[in-house]
């Protein structure tokens, strides 16, 4: 054992850093190999790597430009004092603005409560009666309150101020804000406020790791760690943006070379049936497929008796289909009995991986029933869920059950009771 964690990382070095999609394919998702070293770092198939990211060096220079910081300036943060410039490095998350951060600007952008509101005057007449300029007045704010000879042509507030009051009063105005911009964006808002080492950082989120599903059995691939990454990659406000983990793998940590941060971030229950001779059903489209790549490794090493069927999907076969050698070596050698391919973007409708689990909903129903596991990784938000409904339509079809059986058979039955259906989403 050892005691690498997320706040004691190892330094890992990358054997392999390569993109998995064929030419001309929208995506870009890598296979990225980490070295274990003599970490003493062990894992089991089913588990997650954590990776600490580092916030891209000339984001931090812009930053740093921006702010006329040297960088060496001492700011104090949640693990200490640190230069500025090893702070916005190693320690915030500068390619997203926080809503603190933003909210924080209050005081310095808002002098009292009340509304501030440049009202613009003119003068009506090229003199006033004793001939001089007007510098030094104040009225009461009324309309029509103005200097004998002046009439009011408009009024002008702040557009910083006007901007942050909208995001402070309005949720969906913040999130749209915050989603598409870093500090450098919002430098560009709400900069001439001034700030100083300490301001700039305070209220910002703190760096986090990030977790991947490991790709690799630790018997089949020892002393390294495979992972599978989508690669997240954006343009807003004429800047190309990248996620701050995915981009840094990608775009900065050469193999070899460059040292990252690691830890193990184990599963209790996301993991293979002990009992080899168990048939376990996959489903696992676009990065998805990492822990089943790691299932099969171990499950041809062990020699599992079990049947192994695998639902994978993604855009196109040409662009998508990650380790398609890998899959049809299982599919000729019979590791994988079943072998499900939905391509979403290739035809005029969409096939998706729920949709060929329909296709063979009887047969689903036999290895479930029969004590087969089910699992499924991948996106949460759509993926997850049409699966899970797509799962308890087909045991209420072939089950004989009505909706709520159903439901519950899958829901307290295979999930909880029996934690036979198992779920790696994010
Ligand atoms: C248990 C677990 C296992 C995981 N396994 C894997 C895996 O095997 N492979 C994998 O690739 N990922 C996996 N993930 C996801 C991974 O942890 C990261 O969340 C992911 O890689 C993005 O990290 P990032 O730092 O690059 O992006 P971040 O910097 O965190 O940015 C992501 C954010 O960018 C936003 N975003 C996306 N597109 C846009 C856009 N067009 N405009 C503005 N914002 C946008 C998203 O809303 C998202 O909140 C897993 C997550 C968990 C929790
Ligand atoms: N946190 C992050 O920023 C980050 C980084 C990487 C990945 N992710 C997320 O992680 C998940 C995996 O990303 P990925 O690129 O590997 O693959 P993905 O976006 O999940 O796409 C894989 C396949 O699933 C299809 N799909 C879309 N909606 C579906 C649904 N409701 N049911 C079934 N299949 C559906 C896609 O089709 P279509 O696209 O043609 O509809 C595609 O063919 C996604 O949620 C992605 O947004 C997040």
């Amino acid at each position: 054992m050892s005691d690498w964690s997320a706040k004691n990382p190892y330094s890992s070095t990358l054997t392999d850093n390569f993109i998995l999609n064929g030419e001309g394919s929208g995506k870009e998702t890598r296979h990225i190999v980490f070295d274990l070293g003599d970490s003493g770092l062990t894992y089991k198939s089913g588990d997650a790597l954590g990776v600490i990211p580092r916030c891209p060096p000339e984001i931090v220079e812009e930053l740093l430009g921006l702010c006329g910081f040297s960088g060496d300036e001492i700011v104090e943060t949640h693990v200490g004092d640190f230069p500025i410039r090893e702070a916005l490095t190693d320690r915030y998350e500068i390619h997203r603005v926080s809503k603190k951060w933003i909210e924080a600007l209050g005081p310095r952008l808002v002098s009292d409560d009340a509304e501030l509101e440049i009202r613009m005057v003119s003068r009506s007449r090229t003199s006033t009666r004793d001939g001089s300029l007007i510098v030094d007045w104040s009225g009461s704010g009324e309309e029509g309150d103005l200097p004998e000879g002046y009439v009011e042509i408009g009024t002008m507030s702040d557009p910083s101020e006007t901007l942050w009051r909208e995001l402070t009063s309005d949720s969906d105005s913040m999130e749209d804000y915050i989603w598409s911009r870093d500090y450098v964006d919002a430098l560009s808002d709400f900069g001439h406020v001034g700030f100083t080492p300490q301001q700039m950082v305070e209220g910002m989120d703190r760096l986090k790791p990030r977790l991947y599903s490991i790709a690799s059995s630790p018997d089949f691939e020892p002393g390294t760690v495979h992972l599978t990454v989508g690669i997240v990659r954006y343009s807003h406000h004429e800047r190309d943006k990248a996620g701050l983990c995915t981009g840094y793998m990608a775009d900065r940590c050469e193999v070899a070379n460059t040292e990252i941060g690691v830890f193990m971030s184990p599963t209790r229950s996301f993991v293979l049936p002990e009992d080899g001779s168990t048939d376990v059903i996959m489903v696992g489209p676009g990065t998805g497929i990492a822990p089943f790549r790691a299932f099969l490794q171990q499950r041809e090493l062990d020699g599992a008796t079990g049947r192994n069927w695998l639902f994978f999907g993604d855009w196109t076969e040409e662009g998508e289909y990650y380790y398609r050698d890998e899959m049809e070596g299982w599919k000729d050698s019979g590791v994988l009995s079943r072998h499900d391919l939905a391509w979403s973007r290739a035809g005029a409708e969409k096939v998706y991986v729920q949709h060929l689990m329909e296709k063979n909903g009887e047969e689903i129903w036999e290895w479930i029933s029969a004590g087969g596991y089910f699992y499924v990784c991948g996106d949460k938000n759509y993926m997850a869920k049409d699966v899970h409904k797509m799962l308890i339509s087909i045991c209420a079809k072939y089950g004989e059950m009505n909706d709520e059986e159903a439901k519950d058979f899958v829901e307290t039955g295979l999930m909880k009771t029996e934690k036979r259906y198992l779920r790696d989403v994010y």
